[in-house]
This record gives structure tokens, C-alpha cells and sequence, in this order.
């Protein structure tokens, strides 16, 4: 039977098997705080791709050195780190999955320390211990973590110039299509949230102004892509917090971004407030994916505990999202992709040809 799980999206000129995808996770691998990935990367997105995943999107990836949150990231500065991106690519296209990258900007929360970093976990780095000086577009602070600059002017223009040599680095690595990271308190996110956003000038006060900075991007980005490739935005749709981002003004920046050339907008929350309580449990951030898609009119993906083959294809099979994004989920079972495709009875599960009478004596044995 065909399942709309297992039925094939387009994205402009793109084409992936399969809806349910593989949303960006930091590994924090990366040895020599070079921003290159390494045999570990390669490992860890190849496994998904063999697992039967449509798409795999690469983990927040530093678009300069302080956009990053810990010296373990991915950084795609460089023309060495495009090159070992393109390793990465190659194997998971010879797999049969696309693959895209999320370009990120850490903001106020860069420069912390990662679970298996040299400090406390999720404390900043202070500068004297090769952290570096994070910024924001207001001099707030992320809970305990250290005072970022604001911004000028002349440094916003800055990060707008990074995430373009980025994204045509991504361009140039082979990547299917770019992720813009404007979600979970990162730079774009303390922008769009008045929670972090406390400035007078044309980037805060109205939504039009504090949106401005992702529009920007936006706009430059896509003129960099080829025509044909798909341009994909991940938000946080609330704050979960008064004061902060609410569900509307996402579906108001989601119509903006659609009529910004933006094909599909990836749906979390929360990130941007320490005091944020968030009701978490099965599918919770579904319905705010399913009100962005209803409200804006653009193609979205739905992410969070979703951990059930039926589960996910209630979601596609119902319209609440088009895509599904499947992570921890994947991280316990890398084939994940494989046995939602047996559960549902989908004749042509991706499997793989060298694995395919393993699937075949279960069948006979059982
Ligand atoms: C280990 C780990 C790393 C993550 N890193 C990122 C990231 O780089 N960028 C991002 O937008 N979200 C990141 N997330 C959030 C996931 O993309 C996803 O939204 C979240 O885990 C909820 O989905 P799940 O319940 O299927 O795991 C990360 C989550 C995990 C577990």
C-alpha cells in the first residue's frame, strides 16, 4: 500500500523519496574546533540516509566563528570546510536521500560549553579561555550566560554577508537545499522576539522591524541559490512566554517569508526564555506547524516527538504537515525510516540492496 508518508515531495526542483526526514542535530564532534566535520559526521548522517530517511538536514552549522555555540560546531566559513561537507553530500546522495544544511548564528547564545566540552555544560566561555564575545541585537543576556553586544548597523550587514558565502559554499558542496536557523533563541530568533529585542532603530519595536533581519537574509540567500533549489526557514512559532513570541505573529512572518521565495517553513518553539513552560509530550509542536500551513498558506514541517510510524503518517495522511521530522527518534534507530515503511506495509521500503535479505529471512522466519 502507499502511505503519504512514503510518497515523494517536490520542493522546486527538488525531488525527495520520502516525507519523513531527518531534522538538524548539533553532534558537537568536531575535534579541532575547526569547524570541519569529521569521520564522525560522515558516520552519523550516512546512517540515516542508509536508514531509509527522504532528507537529512545537517546540524546548525556556524556561518562565521562567534555564530557558533560551542568550538565543537559545524562552521561552513571556509573553503575547507565546504570541501568536507562535500564527502558528507556524496555519501548520503549515494544512499538515495537529499540533503540540506541549517546555517546558524548562535547570537547571544554562542560561545558555551557543550556536554563534553572542557566546562559546565551550557555556561559560557569566557574570553579568556578561548570563548569569544557574543552578540545580540540588544545588550540582554540569555539567563546566566554572558552580556552580548548589540549589534550596529554595519555588523548586522555583516552577518547577512556570512550567511550568503555560506550558503553559496552549501551551494557549491552539493547540499539539495539551505535551512536558515531562525528558531530556538539564536541570533535571527532574538531578533524576531521582543522578549530580546529591545531596539529603536529600523531592526526592533514593530514585527515588520524585527523581522527585518531574516528578511534580509532571506532575500540575499535566495538571490544566491540556483532557481531550482529549495529555501527552508526553521522557527520557534512560540515563546512559550508572555511578552514573547506568539503563534500569530509566526503565521504573519510565515506569509511573509512564503512571498520572500521561502518554499517550506520547519515549525519548533521555545529557545528564547529560560522561563518558558512548555507543555512537551507527544507531537506537541504538530498543531502549531498545522496552524502555520493553514494560516500562511505554505508547506511545513512538523518536528517534536514524533516517534511512531502511525503517528507519522496520521500527520502526512491527514495534511497537518508535509513533511515529518524525526529526530532522537533516530538517534536510538538509525533505520527508523526502514521500519516505519514495514509497519505501514509500504511495498517498496527504502532499504538498501545489500540488506534486503536480512528483511527478506525475517519475513521467512517469521
Ligand atoms: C542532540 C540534539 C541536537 C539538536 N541540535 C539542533 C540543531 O542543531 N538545530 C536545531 O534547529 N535543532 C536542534 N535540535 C532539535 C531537533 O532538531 C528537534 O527539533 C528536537 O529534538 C525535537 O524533535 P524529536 O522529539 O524528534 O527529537 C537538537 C536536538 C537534539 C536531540
Amino acid at each position: 500500500m502507499s502511505r503519504t508518508l512514503f510518497q515523494p515531495i517536490t520542493l522546486r526542483d527538488l525531488t525527495v523519496r520520502n516525507r519523513v526526514w531527518v531534522p538538524p542535530m548539533c553532534q558537537y564532534m568536531v575535534e579541532k574546533g575547526d569547524g570541519v566535520p569529521t569521520p564522525w559526521h560522515l558516520m552519523h548522517y550516512g546512517s540515516f540516509a542508509r536508514g531509509g530517511a527522504g532528507a537529512v538536514i545537517v546540524e546548525a552549522t556556524g556561518v562565521t566563528p562567534e555564530g557558533r555555540i560551542s568550538p565543537q560546531d559545524l562552521g561552513l566559513w571556509n573553503d575547507a570546510q565546504r570541501d568536507a561537507l562535500g564527502g558528507i553530500v556524496d555519501l548520503v546522495h549515494s544512499l538515495g536521500a537529499a540533503i540540506g544544511i541549517q546555517l546558524a548564528h548562535a547570537g547571544r547564545k554562542a560561545s558555551t560549553y557543550s556536554e563534553w566540552g572542557n566546562g559546565a555544560p551550557g555556561t559560557s566561555i569566557a574570553v579568556e579561555d578561548d570563548g569569544w564575545q557574543t552578540v545580540g541585537p540588544s545588550a540582554t543576556a540569555f539567563g546566566d550566560l554572558a552580556e552580548p553586544l548589540a549589534l550596529d548597523e554595519a555588523a548586522i550587514d555583516g552577518v547577512v554577508e556570512a550567511f550568503v558565502a555560506s550558503a553559496r559554499r552549501a551551494v557549491e558542496a552539493g547540499m539539495d537545499m539551505i535551512e536558515i536557523h531562525g528558531a530556538h533563541g539564536y541570533l535571527i530568533h532574538e531578533f524576531l522576539s521582543p522578549l530580546s529585542n529591545s531596539r529603536t532603530d529600523q531592526y526592533g519595536g514593530s514585527a515588520e522591524n524585527r523581522a527585518r533581519l531574516l528578511l534580509r537574509i532571506v532575500d540575499a540567500v535566495r538571490a544566491e541559490l540556483p532557481e531550482g533549489m529549495p529555501l527552508l526557514v526553521r522557527l520557534s512559532a512560540t515563546d512559550w512566554a508572555e511578552g514573547g513570541v506568539q503563534i500569530e505573529d509566526t503565521v504573519q512572518l510565515a506569509g511573509w517569508l512564503r512571498e520572500h521565495g521561502v518554499d517550506m517553513v520547519d515549525i519548533s518553539s521555545g529557545g528564547n526564555s529560560p522561563d518558558a513552560l512548555i507543555p512537551v509530550g507527544p507531537g506537541y509542536q504538530t498543531p502549531l506547524a498545522t496552524a502555520v500551513k493553514q494560516g500562511a498558506g505554505i508547506p511545513v514541517s512538523a518536528v517534536g516527538m514524533i516517534d511512531e510510524p502511525r503517528q507519522a503518517e496520521q500527520i502526512t495522511a491527514t495534511g497537518l504537515a508535509d513533511v515529518v521530522l524525526v529526530g532522537r527518534e533516530f538517534l536510538r534507530d538509525p533505520s527508523f525510516a526502514i521500519r516505519a515503511a514495514l509497519a505501514l506495509n509500504v511495498q517498496d521500503a527504502p532499504i538498501p540492496a545489500p540488506y534486503r535479505r536480512a528483511y527478506r529471512q525475517r519475513v521467512l522466519a517469521g
